[in-house]
């Protein structure tokens, strides 16, 4: 097997997934209605009408079907995948992999180098030094680690890692979803990978329970969902933990908000307005979050509830909750609202919920206007309003019977702002609307835009273009708040600064 002769110009153009008959989905440009929706109409009072976007029409070009481009993540040949494979299988009738899982990684590895060397000699397999420590890596990966996983795991530049069956990895970088070719030997070692993954938090995957979350050692979150739910192969879906996470200013310098917006950001941290962040799947919301809990004062005790600790607060005096699914005999949950409520005698200061998605909802509120000013969440929306009303339906299908009415003059008067946040067709991420939350008019809840994302168009190379405007509020209604916080000069420059 002349694998030794291997040079990148000899790796074939088409990589074996694009080569398949059976040929990946074609990119499409994504549909118009990804595209984030103009933010609803928000009743402003006082306030000039905001620019219809209908005035600056986005030049949409007609989608032309072209072939998926597939990003190399490794310069492996078939050739290099079909003796990895002879050698694997030689590799597991000559040991057992569970008592190798025993060993210490150094000693695995060495174990394994041994029994590597020796098979290629016996096979008479022709390679070179550096190709032979390339094999016995991914071998050592895949026995021990997460097999194919492992190069994309290691980089930090990937946000998402998206595995649809054996033959087929996506990876998000820089707000974009490619293909890779990274690809598994069959749905068998995915499904051993995933196995491997979720048992370290002590679960299975399954036909019985083919639905799982788990959470990596480097805290990155994961869900899998198996066949025969997942109708072509084990789906993975991995979203990478940034060790370091971006801070406002990275925000400023990508563009996703303007640096007065950031300063009125970073009053409405630090002057305990009460937030919710609210944007769709990805589009930066915890990240967001974690940026807002960097104003917090260092004397504060705050309490943090998330599903997959994701936030990572600077401050001394901080408790990290974290929700628990429930066992293999579906027992032992814990949920959201049971944290927030535990929270509550827990003499919190601030409570930061990661994620707001149910009937927490409630008590979330209750503890916003109970003296906990300062708490923050994010869900899931697709605009201010849209946000409000989530809370609204997440409040009424959590049981509660209260009047539609009762539950507005509840959230009116707790939730102080809403940021709205939005990953845009370019794939960059952009902070489209800082929203004041007003008061009741009649039955409708009245909010004011205090700051807001206006696409412009876009240049030669896709990439939105647009700008971050104020909307003419001189005195937004926390300014009260900014001002016991001895805050309101800078305020009143943040605002002078954002224009209209
Ligand atoms: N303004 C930004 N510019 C560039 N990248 C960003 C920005 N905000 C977030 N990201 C990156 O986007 C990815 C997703 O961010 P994040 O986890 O905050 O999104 P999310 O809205 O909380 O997602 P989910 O809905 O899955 O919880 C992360 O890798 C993060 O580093
Ligand atoms: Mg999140």
């Amino acid at each position: 097997m002349a694998f030794g002769k291997r040079s990148a110009s000899s790796i074939p153009e088409a990589v074996p997934v694009a080569s398949k008959p059976k040929a990946a989905p074609v990119a499409v440009p994504r549909p118009q209605s990804q595209k984030p929706k103009t933010p609803t109409p928000v009743a402003v009072k006082g306030a000039p009408k905001p620019p219809s976007a209908q005035a600056k029409p986005v030049q949409i070009k007609p989608a032309e079907p072209k072939p998926e481009p597939v990003r190399q993540v490794n310069q492996q040949s078939e050739q290099y995948y079909a003796t990895k494979t002879t050698i694997f299988n030689a590799l597991i009738d000559t040991i057992d992999l569970s008592q190798l899982a025993q060993l210490d990684a150094e000693s695995a590895r060495e174990e394994i180098r041994d029994i590597v060397v020796e098979i290629i000699s016996i096979k008479n397999v022709v390679m070179s030094i550096s190709e032979q420590e390339q094999l016995l890596d991914d071998i050592c990966n895949d026995v021990l680690g997460y097999g194919p996983l492992e190069p994309l795991l290691a980089r930090d530049d990937i946000a998402d890692i998206m595995v649809n069956g054996a033959d087929t990895t996506y990876i998000e970088v820089n707000g974009k979803i490619e293909r890779t070719n990274v690809r598994f030997r069959d749905n068998a070692q995915l499904m051993n990978i995933c196995q491997r993954i979720v048992s370290q938090v002590g679960r299975r995957v399954d036909d019985s329970s083919p639905i799982c979350d788990a959470r990596l050692l480097d805290g990155s979150r994961v869900n899998v969902i198996a066949p025969p739910l997942a109708i072509d192969g084990p789906t993975l879906t991995i979203r990478k933990f940034k060790k370091d996470k971006l801070k406002l200013q990275d925000l400023v310098n990508f563009g996703s908000i303007s640096e007065p917006g950031a300063e009125i950001l970073r009053i409405i941290g630090h002057a305990r307005c009460n937030v919710l962040i609210s944007g769709g799947t990805g589009s930066g919301k915890t990240t967001l979050l974690n940026c807002l809990t960097g104003f917090i004062d260092p004397t504060e005790r705050v309490i943090t509830c998330e599903d997959s600790a994701e936030l990572q607060l600077q401050q001394p005096h901080v408790v990290r909750l974290e929700t628990r699914p429930p066992n293999i005999e579906g027992s032992g949950e814990v949920t959201m609202r049971d944290l927030v409520k535990n929270c509550l005698r827990m003499r919190p200061e601030r409570i930061i919920v990661g994620e707001v998605r149910g009937p927490e909802a409630f008590d979330l509120l209750q503890a916003m206007n109970t003296g906990h000013d300062g708490s923050m969440g994010t869900l899931h929306a697709n605009s201010p309003r849209e946000a409000l009303s989530r809370v609204e339906s997440m409040i009424t299908m959590g049981g509660f019977s209260l009047p539609a009415r009762t539950i507005r003059e509840m959230i009116v008067g707790s939730i102080d702002v809403v940021v709205q946040a939005s990953r845009l067709r370019d794939g960059s991420r952009r902070i489209m609307n800082i929203t004041e939350v007003m008061g009741l008019e009649g039955d409708t809840i009245v909010l004011q835009d205090v700051l807001k994302y206006e696409i412009e168009g876009e240049d030669e190379n896709g990439r939105v273009l647009g700008s971050h405007r104020g909307t003419g509020v001189g005195r937004p209604r926390f300014w009260e708040r900014a001002s016991y916080y001895n805050m309101e000069r800078e305020l009143a420059a943040a605002l002078d600064a954002v224009g209209s």
